[in-house]
């Protein structure tokens, strides 16, 4: 195990500092900027398919679901389609409409998820074409699927997720600019220049790492706080949750990621000077949003922790601690914004002497109901 560990102290976040590779790896053969190339080959027969999709509905679990949401935004901005995305769990026992040019993406790491497997029977049975996003190659859910395109994270050993994520969101967001393009809904340009930020997203992803010291000394200030919030709009509110969602696993903090806008309708509630708040707050479309998010938060003595674009000059002065991540291109930005906080709820959990590989009551692949 200690050699599996590659001389790392867990699983984790040898997993967390793979993602460069991991990403790249799940990019390799598929996208090729130099000569506009794009092309998964497990959905080559279906792109047309896909193009013509009505709606698409996502169903997954967990981290899965998380990355749902990011292709939600991702499918609808760049190939104007509307999405749905359920969890599995509760779509499996609905009995959910699906049309004739229904599209239905199962999303899961270990390919094994029973409720996952569960809601896919069901879309089948009503007749809709399922494309898989698995990681275990030859799993049941990839067989169970018409078609997919696998995320080539490698074996994921820390129960919770971190590279398989950022994987997904590769996949997804290729699938989303291949179909974009079919369909017409974006420039030459804008599709070119997508695919110049994809292959540029492992370097990014490696840059920041260069904070990792800085995150760990937040780490250590609220190591023993019993809540935590984490806020974001838009792209970044999965990834709000996302980061709540590693922070709970494996620290056993509460924690709750929330829209930051709709923080006025209930979280706001629970904010003084004990509340530690994570904000998205990385310059895109949202950002003038967020900064007034986080008045509100600093006006209520909020203690808050920004992930910022590097260079931002605005939002350092009004908060407690920033965390930079480099600039990319607005629809990739969960790719950067993820990382900080997946190395946030490792260092806190470390501190806190918890089992990170392997947290209480959680299972890797939960193949029962
Ligand atoms: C479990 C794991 C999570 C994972 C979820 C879905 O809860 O602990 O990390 O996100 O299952 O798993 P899947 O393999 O379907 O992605």
């Amino acid at each position: 195990e200690t050699i599996e560990k590659g001389g790392y102290d867990h699983f984790m976040i040898k997993e967390i500092f793979e993602q460069p590779r991991s990403i790249a790896d799940s990019m390799r053969g598929r996208l090729r900027a130099s000569d506009a190339h794009l092309q998964l080959g497990g959905l080559a027969d279906y792109i047309d398919e896909l193009a013509a999709a009505e709606r698409i509905v996502i169903v997954g679990c967990g981290t899965s679901w998380h990355a749902g949401l990011v292709a939600e935004y991702l499918f609808e901005e760049l190939a104007r389609i509307n999405v749905e995305v359920e969890y599995a769990s509760e779509f499996r026992y609905r009995n959910p409409v699906i049309k004739k040019n229904d599209i239905v993406i199962a999303i899961s790491q270990s390919g094994e998820t029973a409720d996952t497997l569960a809601a896919i029977e069901l879309a089948k049975s009503k007749g809709a074409t399922i494309f898989g996003v698995c990681n275990v190659v030859g799993s049941s859910i990839a067989r169970a699927t018409h078609a997919g395109a696998y995320t080539h994270a490698g074996p994921e050993i820390g129960v919770a997720s971190t590279k398989a994520f950022t994987a997904q969101v590769t996949v997804l967001t290729l699938i989303a600019i291949a179909v974009a393009k079919r369909k017409g809904t974006i420039s030459e340009e804008t599709y070119q220049q997508l695919l110049n930020e994809l292959e540029g997203i492992p370097a990014k992803v490696e840059k920041v790492f260069e904070n990792a010291a800085k995150i760990k000394e937040i780490a250590f200030i609220f190591t023993y706080v019993r809540n935590f919030i984490y806020l974001g709009r838009g792209l970044n509110f999965p990834v709000a949750l996302e980061g709540a969602l590693k922070l709970k696993e494996i620290s056993y903090i509460h924690a709750e990621g929330y829209p930051a806008a709709e923080m006025k309708h209930g979280p706001i509630a629970l904010i003084d000077e004990d509340m530690p708040v994570v904000f998205l707050a990385t310059k895109d479309g949202s950002y003038e949003k967020i900064v007034s998010n986080i008045q509100e938060v600093k006006a209520r003595k909020g203690r808050v922790i920004a992930i910022v674009t590097e260079g931002d000059t605005l939002i350092p002065g009004m908060v407690d601690f920033v965390i930079e991540v480099p600039e990319v291109h607005e629809i990739l930005t969960p790719l950067v914004s993820v990382i900080p906080l997946q190395l946030l709820s490792y260092y806190i959990a470390v501190m806190r002497g918890r089992n990170v590989d392997q947290p209480r009551n959680l299972a890797k692949s939960v193949t029962v109901e």
